[in-house]
C-alpha cells in the first residue's frame, strides 16, 4: 500500500490515478473547511435554528469522503427535496443532508401523471406499510433546479448538499450537467442508476444501472470531469447488486447508495379490476419503497458493505442506506451493516421534516445503551456474523456437541407433526 504526499494531501491506496488524487485533495481540501462547524441556521424570521442533535448524548456527526454531516440522516432524492422551499425546510428541521431531486439537461421531456402513488395497508390497519410510486425525475427547469441549490448553498454554506442527476447515454450531455450542477457550489453528486419506471423506456436510470459496462464507462466519464465526491446509487432490481456497485467503485466514484425502489404492482382494485396507481383506467409497473422494503435493502447494504470491505479495504469509500427508515432503531440496522449515512424518503413524506429530531434522539438512544460515543463506534459492527449456510451448520454441529446439550428444535424435517406444528416452528425462531 503506498502513502502518497502532494501539497499537503496525502492517501493511502493500492492504485491511484492523477484523477483520483485530484479527486482526493479537494476532498480532504473541503474536509478541512466543513471539520468544525457549528450546526446553526437562521430561519427566515432570523431564529436560530440548531442542528436536530444539538442537545447532550452521544455524538451523531460523521465525515464521510472528507464531508462533515451534522447527524448520518439524509433527505433521500425523491419530493422532500424538490425546491427550495422543501430543502430549506429540511435543512432548518435538522436533517444532517439533503440530495435533491433527481435532474437532467431537459426537463421538457418529464411529463409526470397524477395520482402517482398508491399505498399498501397493513391488513386491517391504516398503517402504511409500502408504496409505490410512478413519479419521474424533477420536471423543473434544469436552470431553476440550479438556481434552487445555489441558493441553498450560498444560505447554509456549512451544510451538505448533493445533487442527484441521471442523464441519457451521452459523453457530453454527462460533461455539461456535471460542470454546471458542480458551478451550484452543491458538495457531492449521487448518480441516479436506479429509477424502475418511466425513464428506462428511456435508456436511462435502471436501464444504465442494469447493464455494467454502460455504468463502468458511465462513471468514468464522470470521474474524469467531476471534482467532487460522486456516489453511485444502485437498483435493487438485479440479480447480483455488488456487481454494478464495484464497477462503479473501480470507476472511481467515492461511494455507494442503496437501494432505490422496487419494481411493483401494488395491487388490483377488485371492483374495477384496474392496477393501482390508477391514471384514466390503466398504470405501470412502479418503484416500491417504505417499511416493507426493509429487509430487503439491508441485505443488499450488508451485500455491498462485504464487498467493499473485501475488494476495497481502508480505502475511505462510503455507502449510503437507503429503505423503509422510520426509526432511529431502524437507522442503527444500516450503520450496523456498514451505511456511513441513511437516506429516507417515504418517511419524510408520511411523517414530515420534524422526523430527523425524533430519528437522532432515537439513535442516540440505542448508542447510550452500549455505550457507543460516535456512529463510527458500531458501523459494521454486525456485519462479521454473517456467514454461509454451509458454515452454520458445521458451526452448529460443533457447538452441540461441545456443549453436549440437546439441540433446540427438530432434529429432522421427518419429525414434523400435524398436530404441535406451530409450537414446532417456534422451537426454531431465534427472536
Ligand atoms: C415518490 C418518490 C419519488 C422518488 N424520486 C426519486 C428520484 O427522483 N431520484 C432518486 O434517486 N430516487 C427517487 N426515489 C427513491 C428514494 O430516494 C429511495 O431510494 C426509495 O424510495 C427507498 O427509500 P424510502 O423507503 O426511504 O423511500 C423516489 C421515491 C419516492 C417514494
Amino acid at each position: 500500500m503506498a502513502t502518497v504526499g502532494l501539497s499537503g494531501c496525502s492517501l493511502q491506496s493500492q492504485s491511484f490515478s492523477l484523477r483520483s488524487l485530484r479527486k482526493s485533495c479537494r476532498v480532504q481540501g473541503r474536509s478541512r473547511r466543513n471539520v468544525c462547524f457549528t450546526v446553526r441556521a437562521k430561519t427566515e424570521n432570523g431564529v436560530v435554528s440548531t442542528s436536530a442533535n444539538e442537545a447532550t448524548g452521544p455524538d451523531l456527526s460523521v465525515i464521510v469522503n472528507g464531508l462533515r454531516f451534522p447527524n448520518p440522516f439524509v433527505i433521500g432524492s425523491g419530493p422532500p427535496g424538490t425546491n427550495y422551499t422543501v430543502m430549506k425546510r429540511a435543512f432548518d428541521e435538522g436533517w444532517g443532508g439533503v440530495i435533491a431531486k433527481t435532474v437532467s439537461l431537459d426537463s421538457s421531456k418529464v411529463v409526470n401523471v397524477t395520482p402517482r402513488y398508491a399505498r399498501l395497508h397493513a391488513p386491517n390497519t391504516k398503517e402504511v406499510i409500502g408504496w409505490e410510486n410512478i413519479e419521474l425525475i424533477s420536471d423543473r427547469p434544469f436552470e431553476t433546479m440550479l438556481d434552487d441549490m445555489r441558493r441553498l448553498k450560498q444560505e447554509y454554506p456549512d451544510r451538505i448538499l448533493i445533487a442527484s442527476v441521471m442523464e441519457e447515454y451521452n459523453r457530453a450531455s454527462w460533461e455539461e450537467v456535471i460542470e454546471r450542477l458542480e458551478d451550484t457550489g452543491v458538495d457531492a453528486l449521487e448518480i441516479n442508476f436506479s429509477c424502475p419506471h418511466g425513464m428506462p423506456e428511456r435508456r436511462m436510470g435502471m436501464a444504465m444501472g442494469q447493464d455494467c459496462d454502460i455504468l463502468g464507462e458511465v462513471c468514468e466519464w464522470i470521474n474524469q470531469k467531476a471534482t467532487v465526491p460522486v456516489w453511485a446509487k444502485m437498483t435493487p432490481n438485479i440479480t447480483d447488486i455488488t456487481q454494478p456497485a464495484k464497477r462503479a467503485l473501480d470507476a472511481g466514484c467515492e461511494g455507494i447508495a442503496a437501494i432505490n425502489t422496487i419494481s411493483s404492482v401494488t395491487g388490483i382494485n377488485l371492483d374495477t379490476l384496474r392496477p393501482e396507481p390508477c391514471v384514466e383506467g390503466y398504470s405501470t409497473p412502479g418503484g416500491y419503497s417504505s417499511k416493507a422494503v426493509r429487509p430487503i435493502a439491508l441485505a443488499r447494504v450488508m451485500a455491498i458493505a462485504q464487498m467493499i470491505k473485501r475488494e476495497f479495504p481502508n480505502q475511505g469509500l462510503s455507502l449510503s442506506g437507503i429503505g423503509g427508515v422510520e426509526t432511529g432503531n431502524d437507522a442503527a440496522e444500516f450503520i450496523l451493516l456498514g451505511s456511513n449515512t441513511v437516506q429516507v424518503c417515504t418517511g419524510v413524506m408520511m411523517h414530515g421534516y420534524p422526523l430527523v429530531k425524533k430519528l437522532c434522539s432515537e439513535l442516540q438512544s440505542f448508542m447510550s445503551k452500549h455505550g457507543f460515543t460516535s456512529v463510527e463506534d458500531f458501523r459494521g459492527a454486525s456485519l462479521e456474523y454473517f456467514t454461509t449456510h454451509t458454515e452454520l451448520v458445521r458451526m452448529q454441529k460443533e457447538a452441540v456437541k461441545q456443549r453436549s446439550a440437546v439441540r433446540k428444535g427438530l432434529a429432522s424435517d421427518k419429525d414434523w407433526t400435524g398436530e404441535g406444528f406451530v409450537k414446532e416452528t417456534e422451537t426454531m425462531v431465534s427472536n
